[in-house]
């Protein structure tokens, strides 16, 4: 499974569906157990993960590290990825374009992976894959069943760098997580 997955890397790392290919630093296609139960999907690289070559290691990463340890989630036992494999310039909102451009990836990462549970971090991926009309502050930490898995949104760490008011809800939907993936390790495979 985890050869697919490097097969997946290697063709994502050569695209050029959309213009963000011609001005990326390092496609950032994911990170982490190709086994993991439970999955995040950010929005877009930033900087560092341009950079980098891998997702949420600036500031905002940081962040979600933080929140991973909080709760005792390890974050090598987790797979990472983006919505978007490349940056946007300055860090722009995706456009539906890009995002149509790139989803496919998300979607065969998704297969091969087979979360238990994707969380959606922030506004974006919620949107994407959750629906479309997703608000973040009225509906972060609900759960959502969607085929085989079940997923929530939280806060993009990003968001509580800008507003730290939203840290004590970002802890709660994260122990939630946490109670519901130890349920879901305990249930048999679907
Ligand atoms: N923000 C995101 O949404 N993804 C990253 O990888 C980094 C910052």
């Amino acid at each position: 499974m985890s050869t697919e997955l490097e097969q997946l890397r290697e063709t994502c790392g050569q695209c050029h569906a959309c213009p963000l290919g011609d001005t990326r630093t390092n496609v950032v296609f994911g990170v982490g157990n190709p086994n993991a139960d439970l999955m995040f999907v950010g929005e877009a690289p930033g900087e560092q993960e341009d950079l980098n070559g891998t997702p949420f290691v600036g500031r905002a990463g940081q962040l979600l590290n933080h929140y991973l340890f909080a709760v005792d989630i390890d974050r090598e036992q987790v797979y990472i990825a983006n919505i978007l494999k490349c940056r946007p310039p300055k860090n722009r909102d995706p456009l539906p374009q890009e995002e149509d451009a790139c989803i496919g990836y998300l979607r065969e990462q998704v297969r091969l992976i087979r979360p238990k549970i994707i969380v959606c971090l922030g506004r974006i991926a919620a949107m994407r894959l959750i629906k479309p009309d997703f608000k973040i502050t009225a509906e972060h930490g609900k759960w959502f069943e969607k085929g085989s898995f079940w997923m929530t949104a939280v806060y993009h760490p990003a968001a509580l760098l800008r507003d730290p008011r939203k840290k004590e809800d970002m802890l709660e939907d994260m122990k939630q997580i946490k109670r519901r993936l130890e349920e879901r390790e305990a249930l048999p495979d679907a």
